[in-house]
């Protein structure tokens, strides 16, 4: 199981900034789904800022991870990716597995596929159907992540992708992006 790192605290951060703009009556409406969930560290972040556990969906690929998370009373589904979600959502959160794959990492925790961008492609082509009409996604993405196809599925699916923070660490530099459907 990925135990939280620097890529979990700056995206858990960037979280309850989000939420933090919200008032109580509209937290208790927005339906969250935490994608790839591992330790549950986003799930729990949303808890803290004020969303129902009741509308919270955990998902990940793995049994060890399920099983973790079941243990911690969160809703909780194994997927790869949408493949097992009927539901829509207002707001995805997904600390992919984001970097190319390589003789040393080839873990799939952290592992987006051969070039890196491979977890990405597929995950924002399924979320679309599973975002509510404003809804939104909040991504991570490295330095090591190669962009290009990526930006251009966002353009022809007609998302709309701000840069919320950057944050350099050693020689990666990692990112949180807004992804407004
Ligand atoms: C970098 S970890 C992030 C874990 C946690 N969300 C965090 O922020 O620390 C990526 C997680 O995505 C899961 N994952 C990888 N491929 C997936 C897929 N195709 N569908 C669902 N989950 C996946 C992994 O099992 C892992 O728990």
């Amino acid at each position: 199981m990925y135990n939280p790192a620097e890529d979990s605290f700056l995206l858990s951060e960037q979280i309850k900034l989000y939420l933090s703009k919200f008032s109580k009556p509209q937290l208790s409406s927005i339906h969250v789904l935490d994608m790839g969930s591992g330790s549950g560290i986003q799930a729990k972040t949303c808890i803290k800022s004020g969303i129902s556990k009741k509308n919270i969906l955990c998902s990940d690929i793995d049994s060890e991870v399920i099983k973790h998370l079941k243990s911690k009373k969160l809703i909780t589904i194994k997927s790869n990716l949408f493949k097992n979600i009927k539901q829509k959502f207002d707001l995805i959160i997904f600390n992919p597995p984001y970097l190319p794959e390589s003789e040393h990492d080839k873990q799939k925790d952290t592992t987006g596929g051969k070039q890196g961008d491979e977890t990405i492609i597929k995950f924002l082509k399924q979320a679309k159907s599973h975002l509510e009409k404003k809804g939104k996604i909040l991504l991570l993405t490295s330095s090591f992540t190669p962009m290009k196809k990526i930006n251009q599925l966002i353009k022809k699916l007609n998302y709309k992708k701000i840069k919320l923070t950057e944050k350099n660490i050693f020689f990666e530099k990692l990112y949180v992006w807004e992804i407004i459907n």
